[in-house]
């Protein structure tokens, strides 16, 4: 056994993986040789040689334009598309509600990160984050999906994407919590696959103990496969969406709890235009705010992630001021199942992007565990957006940041991004909602809303008396 895999690891010059071979216990080594099996030396090797190779990005940034966008507004539309017909609001809603009534929408959730910069040991789902009620991120995200299956008449099916070090806890959660009222058969849980991080010097595959190789999740670009996947019955999840006549999946990141899931508007644009992959972007607040840039190059869209765009780029102004790569995307997507189908039969329709990390691991010739203080290692990430540039007819739609984006990304008592930060914003949307009802809020009063009492404005109108006062922390739940 063990020569056999010897054998196999020296074409791609990894036998260094068996060093400490013979001081694992049976199962470790069973695990070690699962393992083994599931990467692709060749690939890896691949990607490493190339690792200096510049990024497309650059080419991409020199030659940026402005994504056709809309915006929405329930008035009329101040950044007309100026490359696509006009739609208005009223008209995006009316067609997104039509392929929500005919059952054509199933959602996804990308859960497979491991959330360093919160510092949380658990998925981040489980963030208890609802400013008065400590409702987790999970709750909030399956309360809507719930919400809309029941506005529109139908089981809304709702895809949950894990990796290895999310998938137990997140499985286990979502039973424990009777998937906060889904149904278990609508609720499909996959895996994304794993890259081995590599020696940023020698290329060599890292051991992070003596038994275990440094394996990370491939990036939500792994999504593209995961889904694709065919289980032993010859049946992926997207198979499975498929069958249940899902023409449009609505993609977000467990990160933010403002997302409105499934909105009308949103889908509408995507359907009217014929676009088969639509993003929502907020207008960045500086030039160098950390998120990806979406523009368009040659008739195609493309992300920019923000560390890959050189800030001499990040700053040109037009002449009014205004930033020229302006368009920020909040990573919440419509794609039309079709595209996923369609690209996840061409190898090359998701690169991999390239990151420098330090990352923990086992010295080979003295087998002492090694915590570097620089960069030690390269992992290999492919990011989902990167499809923009194979679908049709792709546009952006801008939304507000105080009704639509709020990210979970930093630990406490982080200045941006983090569990105070995101718990005000939530509680100042909703107090804008209540007030928008007719309802008094006093100010700086905690309020929140269940998605299942109300998960939009308009919904919200029709529950709330007008004059009612809040004046003391308030959860309103059905
Ligand atoms: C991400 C986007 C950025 C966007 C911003 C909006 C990337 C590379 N960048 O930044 O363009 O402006 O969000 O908030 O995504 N995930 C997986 N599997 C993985 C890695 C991540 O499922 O292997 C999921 C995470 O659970 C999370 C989401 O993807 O839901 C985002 O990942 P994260 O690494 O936090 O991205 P950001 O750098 O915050």
């Amino acid at each position: 056994m063990k020569n056999q895999i010897i054998n196999h690891l020296k074409q791609y010059g990894q036998e260094h993986l068996l060093t400490f071979w013979d001081s694992l216990s049976d199962s470790e080594q069973r695990e070690l040789t699962n393992q083994i099996e599931s990467i692709d030396f060749a690939l890896a090797a691949q990607l490493y040689e190339h690792r200096n190779t510049p990024a497309e990005s650059l080419t991409i940034a020199n030659r940026a334009s402005d994504p056709p966008a809309y915006k929405f507004s329930t008035v009329t539309d101040p950044t007309p598309c100026k490359t696509r017909k006009p739609i208005s609001f009223q008209e995006a809603i009316s067609a997104g509600h039509d392929v929500l009534c005919h059952g054509k929408v199933g959602v996804i959730l990308v859960a497979g990160g491991q959330g360093t910069r919160l510092g949380f040991p658990h998925p981040k789902g489980m963030y208890p984050i609802g400013p008065v009620s400590e409702a987790t991120l999970f709750q909030f995200h399956f309360e809507k999906v719930l919400a809309a299956s029941k506005h529109y008449g139908y089981q809304i099916p709702y895809a949950i994407m894990t990796s290895p070090a999310t998938h137990h806890e997140t499985v286990d959660f979502l039973a424990q919590k009777n998937y906060f009222g889904l149904r278990k058969d609508d609720v499909f849980i996959f895996c994304q696959g794993t890259m081995p991080a590599v020696s940023l010097e020698t290329g060599k595959v890292l051991l992070n103990s003596k038994g275990n190789i440094a394996l990370s999740p491939d990036g939500h670009g792994g999504m593209l496969a995961a889904i694709t996947q065919k289980n032993r019955n010859g049946t992926s999840v997207l198979d499975c969406l498929q069958q249940r006549g899902i023409e449009y999946l609505f993609y977000n990141q467990v990160d933010n709890p403002l997302v409105r899931i499934c909105s009308p508007e949103f889908l509408g644009y995507h359907v009217l235009i014929g676009s088969e992959l639509t993003s929502q972007v907020i207008r960045k607040r500086f030039p160098t705010d950390k998120v990806g840039n979406i523009v368009e190059v040659d008739g195609r869209l493309y992300v920019i992630e923000y560390s890959d765009l050189p800030e001499e780029i990040a700053r040109q102004t037009n002449s009014n001021g205004s930033l020229k790569i302006w368009a920020g995307s909040i990573a919440v997507h419509i794609f039309n199942t079709a595209l996923l189908d369609r690209t996840s039969k061409i190898a090359t329709s998701l690169p991999f992007h390239i990151a420098r990390k330090k990352v923990p691991f086992v010295d080979i010739s003295s087998g002492e565990q090694i915590k570097p203080e620089k960069e030690n290692a390269i992992k290999f990430e492919r990011f989902i957006f990167d499809l923009l540039p194979s679908a049709e007819n792709a546009v952006v739609v801008e939304v507000d940041p105080p009704n639509h984006y709020a990210p979970l990304k930093n630990a406490l008592g982080s200045l941006t991004d983090s569990p105070e930060t995101v718990k005000h914003d939530l509680s100042a949307m909703y107090s804008d909602w209540l007030r928008n009802a007719g309802a008094v809020v006093i100010t700086e009063t905690p309020v929140e809303i269940s998605p299942l009492f109300a998960d939009s404005p308009e919904y919200l109108k029709q529950k709330i008396k007008k004059g009612t006062v809040f004046d003391k922390p308030t959860y309103l739940q059905n």
